[in-house]
């Protein structure tokens, strides 16, 4: 793993399924979430996040296989912990599998996963997809008996929901703004101390990723649904390339 410090570059995991979301409001094959995943490739893009939803509402699993054909960027494969999604990634192997709470009736992820609460239902599933080498991720709230909790199940990272920090700028609330960058700048720090790499995402846009990527011991953030909508404008590759800007220009 990258040694943890200000001095290395943020990765940008470009979240695909929303291409896919797409494509399945027609049921036909376009636009590809494949095609999505070379352009992100192109310009520059660290990784491909996609997930693998339970209703297969956006990504299908013949995806993931052609996404890893079509590109040689890390697969990122987020993943609800049941059987049956181990069984699946334990059968693609994509570089890492970032395991997410998971409801049916949701929009998107809502909320962190209960790493603390769940210890004993993630342990078995963690430790499979470390014996077959995938890196695994936890996707926590940023609090820190979350992060104990991550390091009680021995996860190499964990990815720090940026939900809240995200919906304090929508509703244009200062205090509540510094206060989830506290909360998850201290927590990148906690995460690092203890030698897990800490990740950042969700609802990440233009106008609030650059506080989040000056957070020096961030490794990497995955964006989606604000550069897919982006990309509608403007297309991904300028999507891509503008927040690979800004975040440069936070670092
Ligand atoms: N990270 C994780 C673990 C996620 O579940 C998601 C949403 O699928 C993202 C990052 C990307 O969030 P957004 O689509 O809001 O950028």
């Amino acid at each position: 793993m990258m040694p943890i410090s200000g001095q290395h570059k943020l990765r940008l995991g470009v979240n695909i399924d929303h291409v896919a979301t797409i494509r399945n409001a027609r049921g036909g094959d376009h636009p590809d979430p494949v095609r999505a995943a070379k352009i992100v490739a192109e310009c520059g893009g660290d990784g491909i996040t996609a997930h693998l939803r339970e209703d297969r509402r956006h990504i299908r699993d013949e995806d993931l296989r052609r996404i890893q054909e079509a590109t040689d960027l890390p697969l990122n494969l987020e993943m609800a912990a049941t059987e049956e999604m181990l069984a699946i990634a334990l059968a693609h192997k994509p570089h890492a599998a970032c395991i997410v709470p998971e409801k049916r009736e949701e929009r998107t992820t809502e909320g962190g996963l209960d790493a603390a609460g769940l210890h004993n239902q993630l342990a078995p599933i963690v430790s499979q997809l470390l014996d077959a080498d995938i890196k695994v991720s936890l996707f926590i709230a940023p609090e820190e008996r979350q992060i104990e909790a991550s390091l009680r199940l021995g996860a190499p990272i964990v990815e720090l929901h940026t939900g809240e920090y995200a919906h304090a700028h929508l509703d244009g609330d200062g205090e509540r703004i510094a206060a989830e960058m506290r909360r998850l700048s201290d927590m990148a720090a906690l995460a690092a101390k203890n030698g897990i790499e800490p990740h950042a995402g969700h609802g990440l846009t233009y106008e609030n990723v650059q506080p989040i990527a000056a957070i020096p011991q961030l490794a990497e953030l995955n964006i989606g649904h604000y550069l897919i909508g982006e990309a509608v404008f403007f297309g991904l590759e300028k999507a891509v390339l503008k927040m690979r800007d800004l975040m440069d220009e936070a670092r």
